[in-house]
């Protein structure tokens, strides 16, 4: 079964309000293929979400980039899943290499988060990816299907799930990883599913790639087999976000 490709824009924590509604600006006027060809989904901030949300074109959706592991209550600072289901909010992305580095996210929490904010109703994009010292000293499958297996662990429906490989390494570096090294990855990835979750799991599931993913590189990328889309930093906040997202069809009519 083909597997749509898939687009996302981290916007991280950037942006003022008059920067959001000029890439918002950017986006409506994009022209891209249309949603039944490719998914396109963009994170902002929280307290941009709602804007965002209204002033979005249509065939565009938005996702958070976080939210807390359980139900709502005394977590001063959290924002719960059903907050972002109450707002029409469809989509989170989690477990994001910043938040396991920076704020200690295990992956056993991060496989949690996944599977509650599965249980309300929003879709994920699960990330994943090894450090440069992994990659050097040659665990980079074991680290990814550890953090990949903390999810299965949790979870068993698998339609509302894109996987994210990030290697930390190329993620706001400008040293993306080659169409060779991530498509090994991924199809490391997807025989890992196909053999700890099952064979329909890993014929559906998109696995796509980011770190420092840009306008130039994204179409040898694109071409790889087993990269279903993007995760993109950096460059989802200025025009060239809307090639990465032609990057397929262009890819496909060079064909
Ligand atoms: P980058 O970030 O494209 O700026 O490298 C990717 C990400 O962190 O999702």
């Amino acid at each position: 079964m083909a597997r749509k490709f898939f687009i996302g824009g981290n916007w991280k924590c950037n942006g003022t309000l008059e920067e959001v509604k000029k890439i918002v600006s950017m986006l409506n006027e994009a022209e891209v293929p249309s949603e039944n060809v490719v998914e396109v989904v963009v994170s902002p901030p929280f307290v941009f979400l709602p804007l965002v949300e209204s002033l979005l074109r249509p065939d565009f959706q938005v996702a958070a980039q976080n939210c807390w592991v359980r139900k709502g209550g005394a977590f001063t600072g959290e924002i719960s899943a059903e907050m972002l289901v109450n707002l029409g909010i469809p989509c989170v992305i989690l477990g994001h290499s910043e938040r396991r580095s920076l704020l200690k996210e295990s992956n056993e929490f991060v496989g949690d988060k996944v599977a509650y904010a599965l249980s309300v109703g929003l879709k994920v994009i699960a990330c994943i990816g090894e450090t440069l010292q992994q990659r050097e000293s040659g665990s980079t499958m074991a680290v990814v299907a550890a953090q990949t297996k903390a999810i299965a662990d949790k979870v068993s429906n698998w339609t509302d799930v894109v996987l994210a490989y990030e290697p930390v390494w190329a993620i706001g570096t400008g040293k993306v990883a080659t169409p060779g090294q991530a498509q090994e990855v991924h199809l490391g990835l997807r025989k890992w599913l196909h053999d700890s979750v099952g064979a329909e799991v890993a014929a559906t599931t998109r696995i796509i790639y980011g770190g420092s993913v840009n306008g130039a590189n994204c179409r040898e990328l694109a071409a790889q087999p087993d990269i279903d889309g993007f995760l993109v930093g950096g460059a989802s906040l200025k025009p060239e976000f809307a090639d990465i997202i032609r990057s397929l069809t262009v890819m496909k009519s060079q064909l």
